[in-house]
């Protein structure tokens, strides 16, 4: 696989610590609301790879976007943010990610976007889609930041409620806010906004989270015990940890052939347990996509279309994304046979 160049066009401070990228046209990178793009640095030592949430819409022509908050000693986003300039050249393994939206909305009839912070970004393109594109959907974002002057997009928000306000609904929660009761998202304040604010039950709405771990971590449960069904929430996990998050080992660790159709290419590797799908496929220098490499972000999905992989951890596909044949390289063993897998 090679590399796909973005070159940065536009470089704008959205909020202090956060600035949006915009890349010049010609790149080759296909992409859907709600995705990321992963860019790979080749350091000294090894090639780091960082994914960020592309923020623009396609089928608005918007140029391709993406959104980087300032971390604290990070390595990539300081870099990013204090010294990438207009012209700068920037290679990435293209779009990936299944935080999007179904191909078939017709059983639905609402999606509710609970953000915090910079979780905002891949909501942004998704809200934009949802209300461009479907408009049989109605729209719920429940936004959590400090204070309007840290709130990204905050008057990009503004607009879109004053376009489509029939069928958008728009709630910022301010945490320096004096009401106590409203400025922190909490389980009561959560189950109280779904409750104002559907317009159908359940089963019809789609639910999108992306912030904290533990502020996602809320939203689910709360979700769930409200009896939201656990196919129609999604996450998208912007911190990934470094360590694998299981040591559990497949029920069959004999050696199996996976084939790989990767766009027009065709690979065949031996895989034996403990290597996954793509640390052998790494150890044969087949650059296949991945980033977190830990079942967390969904960028080494892959369709499998004969035989069975058996995943050691999944925080990404759903029962029914694994019901249509999709499974993970990076955590993925193949069991009972020989496997083909499709990118
Ligand atoms: C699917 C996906 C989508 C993402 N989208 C975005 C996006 O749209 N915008 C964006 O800014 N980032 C996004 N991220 C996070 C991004 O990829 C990097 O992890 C982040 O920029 C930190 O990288 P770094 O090299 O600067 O820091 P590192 O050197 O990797 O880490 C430095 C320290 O910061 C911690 N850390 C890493 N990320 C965060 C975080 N987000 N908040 C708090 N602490 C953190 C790490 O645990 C570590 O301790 C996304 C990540 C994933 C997996
Ligand atoms: S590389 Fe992140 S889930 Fe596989």
């Amino acid at each position: 696989m090679l590399y796909k160049p973005v070159i940065i066009e536009h470089i704008h401070e959205e909020v202090p610590g956060f600035k949006t990228f915009t890349f010049e046209e010609g790149h080759d990178i296909q992409y859907k609301g709600g995705q990321y793009i992963t860019f790979v640095q080749q350091t000294t030592h090894e090639e780091i790879r960082r994914s960020y949430s592309i923020v623009s819409v396609p089928l608005l022509n918007e140029p391709l976007t993406v959104g980087v908050k300032r971390i604290e000693n990070g390595a990539f986003s300081r870099q990013l943010i204090d010294h990438a300039m207009v012209g700068d050249r920037l290679l990435t393994t293209g779009a990936g990610g299944v935080f999007t939206l179904p191909d078939d909305t017709s059983n639905i009839h609402q999606v509710f976007f609970l953000a915090a912070g910079s979780g905002i970004t891949p909501i942004y393109s998704l809200l934009k889609t949802v209300l461009h594109f479907h408009t049989h959907l109605n729209a719920v974002l429940i936004y959590s930041n400090t204070s309007p002057t840290t709130t990204i997009f905050l008057q990009q928000l503004e607009h879109l409620r004053q376009t489509f306000g029939n069928r958008f609904q728009l709630r910022f929660l301010f945490s320096n806010s004096t009401d106590l009761l409203t400025a922190r998202l909490n389980r009561d304040f959560l189950t109280e906004l779904t409750r104002i604010h559907s317009v159908c039950d359940f089963n019809h709405a789609l639910f999108y989270t992306c912030g904290p771990e533990a502020y996602m971590r809320m939203c689910i449960y709360t979700l769930q015990e409200q009896g939201v069904p656990k196919e129609n929430i999604r996450k998208e996990t912007f911190v990934v940890h470094s360590k694998k998050a299981t040591t559990a080992a497949p029920p069959d660790k004999e050696p199996h052939k996976v084939s790989i159709q990767y766009g027009t290419d065709l690979y065949e590797l031996n895989v034996q347990y403990p290597d996954t799908i793509l640390q052998a496929a790494k150890k044969q220098n087949i650059l296949l996509p991945y980033s977190c490499e830990t079942g967390r972000c969904g960028n080494c999905v892959a369709h499998c279309v004969e035989g069975k992989v058996w995943l050691s951890y999944n925080e990404v596909l759903t029962d029914k994304d694994l019901q249509n044949g999709l499974t993970l390289t990076c955590v993925g063993y193949p069991v009972g046979g020989d496997v083909l897998l499709k990118i």
